[in-house]
């Protein structure tokens, strides 16, 4: 995961000063390595400490405020200054700026918003020193699919699965079908908590018990499961959900969801945060109606219909009498990625509760999901395969198309 950042917080008033300092606390990847109470004194503390990022809240004295991110600008300009008010005026915002302050956050400091502005910073100083910046924000990708059984659990799971095999990645699956869900199953996991329990504790939630809700599979992913029960009281919320995949993205590269077939409130707040919708549909006629019906309805959402790219599952199963380039035709957009239809290997895996990559490392069905997570990473323009791909992908169709 991501390495440790110093920082040094100052804040006059004793009850926010503490508040912050608990927040902190549970950032695993944030050192604490100075806390002071007053103005007069924190320029010295930061040059004598050298943290990475100093928090200044200004609530207490906002001019006393601005004057000290002058000064620490001034005397460590390698450290960068990030302020927390209650105002949200123009003016002092600006103040702030011009003084050396790169964010300007809300207090009370939440806990996604504060993440979101480490991950600005970090990167923006990666790209000025002239490092490859690495992946900045997380990858959020959806799985959504077109009926029932169409293969968005095994595809979900082998996805995450082959992205978190890279060194640097740090991959969490998310089972968002929260009523059969069955993503434990196939990676024969016994988890201790769920994706209801994160949301049953949102209000104080904190970033160490966020983690440790995940369950950890041999492979590398994490797993965020569906409810034990099937009637929980106070079911999740859609913005219950979207500020547990804020929180999850500050922490992972890759958040993979496989979601309910449903449509629901929950299924639809995924796709809104995600940056790509895999539409799982194998070459059949209904599978391909449905498509079509789920084309147009994401059509009538801003942005949705971008970010779709369609996977043909199951290609070369003999129900399917449908060819790769009418299904093109009939989708009006190109086939994103074909799985093979392999059914022997992908039925033991899942009994053996262990992925494509341990059960079967040289099959054609493994390989063509590692070749997908390499695709949606190479994918530079989102919705648009990168070039060499839709060229070698064309072949292929010309060879496959009726
Ligand atoms: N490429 C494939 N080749 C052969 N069989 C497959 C393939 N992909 C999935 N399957 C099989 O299809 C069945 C359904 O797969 P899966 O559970 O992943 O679908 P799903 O869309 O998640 O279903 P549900 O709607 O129940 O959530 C499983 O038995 C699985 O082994
Ligand atoms: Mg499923």
């Amino acid at each position: 995961m991501k390495s440790v950042t110093r920082l040094a917080l100052v804040d006059p008033n004793d009850g926010s000063r503490s508040a912050l300092k608990s927040l902190l606390l549970g950032i695993d990847t944030v050192w604490l390595e100075a806390e002071c109470s007053r103005y007069e004194f924190f320029a010295d503390v930061v040059s004598q400490s050298q943290p990475d990022i100093a928090l200044v809240a200004i609530d207490a004295n906002a001019g006393k405020g601005v004057e000290l991110i002058a000064r620490v600008h001034q005397e460590s300009p390698t450290c960068q200054i990030l302020v927390v008010s209650s105002s949200q005026e123009g003016s002092l915002i600006l103040q702030a700026i011009r003084a050396g302050a790169r964010e300007f956050l809300s207090q009370p400091l939440k806990l996604e918003d504060f993440l979101a502005a480490l991950d600005r910073i970090k990167y923006q100083s990666q790209a000025r020193s002239g490092e490859t910046p690495q992946n900045r924000s997380c990858r959020v990708i959806t799985i959504a699919g077109v009926s029932g059984g169409i293969g968005c659990t095994s595809l979900a799971i082998n996805l995450g699965c082959c992205l978190a095999q890279s060194p640097g990645r740090s991959v969490a699956v998310i089972d968002l079908d929260l009523a059969l869900g069955d993503a434990d199953v196939w990676l024969d996991i016994i988890p201790e908590y769920t994706i209801q329990d994160v949301a049953d504790n949102i209000t104080r939630l904190d970033y160490s018990l966020l983690k440790r809700s995940l369950t950890k599979h041999d492979c590398g992913a994490f797993l965020l499961p569906r409810p034990v029960e099937l009637d929980a009281k106070s079911p999740i919320t859609p913005d219950e959900l979207k500020r547990v995949v804020s929180l999850l993205k500050a922490t992972f590269t890759h958040l993979v969801v496989d979601l309910s077939k449903s449509y629901t409130p929950l299924d639809l707040a995924a796709m809104e945060m995600a940056d790509s919708i895999l539409l799982v549909t194998q070459l059949d006629l209904p599978s391909l109606r449905n498509a079509v019906r789920l084309m147009q309805f994401f059509q009538r959402i801003e942005g949705m219909a971008d970010k779709v790219k369609v996977i043909v599952n199951r290609l070369g199963l003999e129900d399917s009498q449908i060819s790769v380039t009418k299904a093109f035709e009939t989708l009006g957009r190109e086939v994103y990625a074909t799985i093979p239809n392999d059914y022997g290997t992908m039925v033991e895996a899942r009994n053996n509760g262990v992925p494509l990559l341990t059960q079967a490392p040289r099959a054609k069905l493994t390989k063509a999901v590692q070749l997908l997570a390499q695709q949606l990473d190479a994918t530079v323009n989102e919705g648009e395969a990168p070039v060499e791909d839709r060229k070698a992908r064309r072949g292929l169709f010309s060879f496959l198309g009726k």
